[in-house]
């Protein structure tokens, strides 16, 4: 291996990235950091360029950690939140991408940008108390409803007895018809309440189930897998989770209508925040699809009740997966962009 394995030329390119970046060597020296950088972290590059990552990083214990791993793994680390602390300098929460560069540098790319803990803790409670609230409006709301539907179908039912003529039983039929589609939605919305009934499951036996489902639906579509399969069992409710994957998986089947790729991914997930509570460990679920991506309008809205984008849609299925999977302590997040969608699940490990 040549002394020099990183031409100075090789990261001009990356001096005008707004994400902040960091490139070490093969034997862990930092090579290159950006201005980006030197602004988040308060440090000048000057001092850092050169330097042991164990060095500078010394009182990041986590941060060399996921270095390490992505380097033995040959695999990107993504860290959710993370104390890095630059020797000297208060330590700053961040998250970040840790990536191995091609062979032959062996290198290691950190991508870091920062996030207020207070402010992210606080937005996720705030959004989690608004869903609490969103979904008792809505349980109060279809016991309303149910009640009476009931009363009109048995009353269109009597009355369709007593019609004079069989051609008027064209509208009893209409009636006692859109009363029990409302009747489903109904019972739809009021369903996902039962308790979890929690056991060890293995998350890819989940997946695995989820995957046939999808294939026998529509054979047409490609599903890869891509597990981590040291990943642990957990605890969890395995009926909801197989139920809340599903319910994303066939959105990217009908969004990319029967026709392109579905990939399910599982990982480790480091540092993730649940239910307001830090996990070192976690496990990431993703289903990626290659579809059209989500309708911007509704972009902001899909997991609330009743937001759909397409005709014939009951905008359940998110609330619901998303609701299941809060029951068994984790939570859904979603990035969209045309040709890359990508629903992650998150959920707890035991450290
Ligand atoms: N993978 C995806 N790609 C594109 N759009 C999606 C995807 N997943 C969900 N959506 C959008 O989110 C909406 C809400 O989904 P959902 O809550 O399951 O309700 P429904 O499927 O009944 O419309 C969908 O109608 C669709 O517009
Ligand atoms: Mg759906």
């Amino acid at each position: 291996m040549s002394a020099m394995p990183f031409p100075e030329s090789d990261f001009s390119g990356l001096d005008s990235l707004s994400t902040s970046t960091l490139v070490l060597d093969a034997e862990g020296l930092i090579r290159y950091v950006n201005p980006a950088l030197e602004t988040l972290l308060g440090v000048s590059g000057a001092v850092l360029v050169g330097e042991a990552a164990d060095q500078a990083f010394g009182r990041s214990p986590e941060f060399l950690d996921a270095i390490l791993t992505a380097r033995s793994e040959q695999e990107t680390i993504v860290e959710y939140e993370l104390d890095v602390a630059v020797s000297g300098h208060p330590p700053m929460r961040v998250g970040c991408n840790i990536s191995p560069l091609d062979r032959p540098s062996q290198g290691i790319l950190v991508e870091m940008h920062s996030i207020d803990p207070h402010l992210r803790i606080a937005r996720l409670e705030q959004a989690r108390l608004q869903q609490e609230a969103n979904r008792e409006l809505l349980r109060n709301l279809a016991h309303e409803i149910k009640n009476p539907l009931g009363g009109i179908r048995g009353a269109a039912q009597l009355l369709e007895h007593e019609l004079p003529r069989e051609s008027l039983r064209e509208y009893t039929q209409v009636i006692i018809k859109e009363s029990d589609r409302l009747q489903s939605l109904m019972e739809r919305l009021l369903t996902p309440h039962r308790m979890p009934r929690f056991g060890a499951v293995n998350i890819h036996e989940v997946l695995e189930r989820v995957r046939s489902l999808i294939l026998a639906e529509t054979p047409s579509v490609t599903l890869r897998r891509d597990y981590d399969i040291s990943l642990p069992e957990i605890r969890a409710d395995s009926e909801q989770l197989i139920q809340a994957t599903l319910n994303i998986a066939r959105n990217a089947v009908q969004a990319m209508r029967g026709q392109g790729k579905i990939v399910f991914r599982t990982r480790v997930a480091r540092q993730i925040t649940l239910e307001s509570r830090r996990h070192k460990l976690g496990m990431r679920i993703e289903i990626i699809d290659n579809g059209p991506g989500i309708p911007d309008d509704i972009r902001e809205q899909i997991f609330y009740p009743l937001v759909s984008g397409r005709e014939g849609g009951s905008g359940l299925g998110l609330t619901v997966a998303q609701t299941l999977v809060a029951q068994n302590h984790g939570s859904i997040d979603c990035e969209s962009r045309p040709g890359h969608t990508v629903f992650s699940l998150f959920l707890p490990l035991p450290n």
